[in-house]
């Protein structure tokens, strides 16, 4: 077994990396970080996902003037007014991902358990099985394995020396991302993790206090 102490600092000076050295990231090593977050605990191990390794920088450029675009809309609506000062935030970063060597898409797949088939057999009319249909779309478990995956895979990339971000923020372009990387109809493009060599130390976002977060019940 490996030291709690080592592990502990691991995981806990990992941090979003948003600027990057001009260098290339080795595929091996994205190729091994991804190979270990496949090992994460995933719903009926249907392991519903897929992941694009995208270091061509045309389609990197592509994916962020998308994004771009989409903040720029949702930035001039009226709607946007009253958050001026993090929307105008999100216009300055929401795209500084043009500057990663490489960006992972991670997509989502069409995972049923046995507990969806037979809501869906029972069908909309009976309350209670709407209720835990509800319930399940809620707790999607197939985006739970995922954050579950890509939990892993910051915290390898981060033992390679890697930094990175857990991007949600590309969503707004999903339509775009996916015509630009030619994803299929069963899949679902969620997010997107840009990944190269740190050009910066970000600060660490403290934590909330671990009692403020737990509650026994013994
Ligand atoms: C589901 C999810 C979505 C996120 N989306 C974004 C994003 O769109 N853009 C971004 O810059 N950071 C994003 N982050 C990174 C968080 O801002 C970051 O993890 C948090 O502030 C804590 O900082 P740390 O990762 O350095 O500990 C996201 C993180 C998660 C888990």
């Amino acid at each position: 077994m490996i030291d709690l102490g080592e592990l502990a600092e691991l995981i806990k000076t990992r941090r979003s990396v948003r600027k990057f050295q001009d260098k290339p990231v080795p595929e091996d090593l994205l190729l091994k970080a991804l190979e270990l977050a496949t090992w994460a605990p995933n719903g009926g191990n249907y392991q519903a996902w897929r992941f694009l390794i995208v270091t061509n920088k045309g389609l990197i450029t592509q994916m962020a003037d998308a994004v771009k675009a989409k903040t720029e809309l949702l930035a001039s609506w009226p709607e946007a007014g009253q958050f001026g000062e993090t929307v105008g935030r999100w216009r300055k970063t929401s795209d500084f991902f043009r500057g990663a060597p490489a960006c992972i898409a991670v997509l989502m797949g069409k995972y049923s358990s046995i507990a969806d088939q037979i809501l869906r057999a029972r069908g909309e009319s009976d309350p209670v099985a709407r209720e835990i249909r509800a319930y399940r779309q809620l707790g999607n478990s197939t985006l739970q394995s995922i954050a579950a995956a890509i939990a892993y895979l910051l915290l390898i990339l981060h033992y390679f020396g890697l930094g990175a971000t857990w991007m949600g923020g590309p969503q707004q372009a999903k339509k775009e991302i996916e015509q630009i990387l030619g994803v299929a109809g069963e899949w679902d493009f969620v997010n997107l993790i840009p990944v190269g060599y740190p050009a910066e130390t970000p600060e660490v976002r403290p934590r909330k206090p671990i009692a403020e977060v737990i509650q026994f019940f013994r």
